[in-house]
């Protein structure tokens, strides 16, 4: 494109930002809508690798004076994608705005997981209804898990007219084409694509923390638990080259960061597809445990595929911290297996004895599923056990969702809703006696924490992780935020703790 060209794209996009609509014999409408069926596929062909992501020519000054915002729902890996479509919104010259009116492009990063995560979601979609029509220049996108699902798509299509552009989990680096498409055309843009996707090396990022920080190890998953969604919204299982994995970690140790927490939706799995190297997630924790970083975790780990390799290294310690979250889901094994877990009750707390074994002092932390279809009183008694067996740190708790196109949708459930709210809240009364009995072991000892910034309810009182991912409020002052610190504890409550710091962190 000549610079007479380009000039005139970036004209017309200003136009159309500016409320007039119009342009759309300039531009091609992009059409693909998802497919769950097609999703569910795993082909043979290879991943590809991509180095070379670039933002066209022509609309690398679009958003200067412009601002975008993102609304993220869900999971980290929701967040880390964020912070890529952020990165590459601010490539194309756009800032960042917290306040919808003030916003010229909101992109609305969607969960999948729970039908409550779905509506929280349309409550967002309809409210931006108004503020379409006083700005019709405004663009709104709506991306992330649920635009995988063929049902929210046609939904927002018939009821949302103000969404102008749905794009997939796998079309992220394809936003500066999609919102040129957006910003030019009368039609809604969509592309999603339902294959299992490539991965992407190079995409801008604009990270939200400046000490902690998510890497990506792995996308996707293949392991299809019945009840879950992700597999047909993140695609199949893909390893990131250990090489560039370290590189960040390194790029980000040189910048400052203090922790990083490594992601992937199964990251045991990590390595299994790179045909050439026979390399695990116990061989990148080992490298990664080299790099002069104070704290590496993980999330999140499928008890199937956790071996003894990575245990071994975790034991090793330093910047490997002690906090394990394993999740469950049940502790009944006829559940474990109408679930597709493919581990039993046994396996699982023989898999715990061994880390714990390894690594005493560590933190368990798990997911848990109460009224998965036709699940029994006994059955249900059976996962209340094992979290007593278990002696969980804390537990994330939820009620069983049925997501179209799973497997357990179309399972019958004799289950009434009051049944599983009355079994949540026993489950969760447990899961808190028991927090609350580990905590007290705290009392006395002295932690190390990193800062993370001022407590939510007392601004005078500044909060931060143990190693053990334990949330700890003291008095300091606010400099120490993203820094390490060592505080006794002085009083031991249900979800966190209380303390003094004794010094700061590094001096003896
Ligand atoms: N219903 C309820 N909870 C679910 N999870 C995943 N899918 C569902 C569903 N359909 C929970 C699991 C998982 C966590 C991220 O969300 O416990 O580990
Ligand atoms: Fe939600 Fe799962 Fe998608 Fe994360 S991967 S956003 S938890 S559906």
């Amino acid at each position: 494109m000549n610079e007479d060209q380009k000039k005139t794209q970036i004209e017309l996009a200003a136009k159309k930002m500016s409320g007039e609509k119009d342009y759309s014999q300039y531009f091609q409408t992009t059409y693909e809508p998802p497919s769950l069926k097609q999703a569910k596929k795993r082909g043979k062909e290879n991943v590809e690798i991509h180095y070379d992501f670039d933002i066209p020519e022509n609309m690398k000054e679009i958003g200067y004076g412009k601002k975008f915002l993102i609304r993220t729902y869900g999971c980290q890996m929701n967040e880390h994608d964020s912070e890529n479509m952020a990165g590459i919104l601010m490539n194309m010259g756009f800032e960042s705005t917290t306040d919808t009116e003030d916003a010229d492009v909101i992109l609305i990063n969607t969960c999948a997981i729970r039908e409550n995560a779905e509506n929280k979601v349309f409550g967002e979609i309809g409210h931006l209804k108004q503020l379409k029509q006083d700005n019709p220049g405004l663009v709104i996108g709506v991306c992330g898990c649920m635009s995988q699902e063929e049902s929210v798509v046609n939904r927002i299509l018939e009821k949302h007219q103000q969404v102008d552009l749905i794009f997939g989990t796998h079309n992220i680096h394809r936003l500066p084409e999609l919102l040129e498409n957006a910003l030019f055309s009368k039609e809604v843009v969509m592309e999603v694509w339902s294959k299992e996707g490539d991965i992407i090396e190079n995409m801008p990022r604009a990270r939200k923390g400046h000490f902690q920080a998510w890497v990506n190890i792995m996308y996707g998953c293949d392991k299809f638990c019945t009840y879950c969604i992700v597999p047909y919204t993140r695609g199949k299982e893909r390893s990131r080259r250990p090489e560039d994995i370290i590189e960040e970690v390194r790029h980000l140790t040189r910048n400052g960061y203090k922790e990083i927490t490594l992601l992937g939706q199964n990251v045991n799995a990590y390595g299994k597809d790179l045909e050439d190297i026979q390399y695990g997630l116990g061989d990148l924790m080992d490298d990664i445990r080299k790099i002069d970083i104070p704290r590496v975790r993980f999330t999140t780990s499928h008890p199937r595929d956790f071996d003894d390799h990575l245990i071994e290294v975790l034991a090793k310690g330093g910047n490997l911290v002690e906090h394990i979250h394993l999740p469950v889901q049940s502790g009944s094994n006829d559940v474990l297996k109408r679930m597709a877990r493919k581990y039993t009750r046994e396996s699982y707390v023989d898999l715990a004895a061994r880390i714990k074994k390894a690594i005493p002092h560590a933190s368990f932390t798990t997911d848990i599923i109460v009224g998965f279809p036709n699940e029994t009183e006994e059955q249900f008694e059976e996962t209340l056990s094992l979290v007593r067996e278990m002696e969980y740190d804390s537990c994330f708790t939820y009620i069983y969702s049925a997501r179209d196109g799973t497997p357990a949708a179309r399972m019958e459930d004799n289950v009434p809703h009051d049944v599983k709210r009355e079994r949540l809240a026993r489950l969760n009364k447990l899961v808190n006696d028991l927090s609350a009995e580990k905590n007290k072991a705290y009392d006395g000892q002295v932690v190390e924490v990193l800062v993370e910034g001022k407590s939510k309810k007392d601004p005078e009182v500044l909060s931060g992780r143990t190693r053990t991912n334990k949330l700890v409020n003291f008095r300091a002052p606010e400099d120490a935020v993203g820094t390490l610190v060592h505080v006794k504890i002085t009083e031991a409550k249900t979800w966190s703790l209380n303390g003094e710091v004794v010094t700061p962190a590094g001096v003896e």
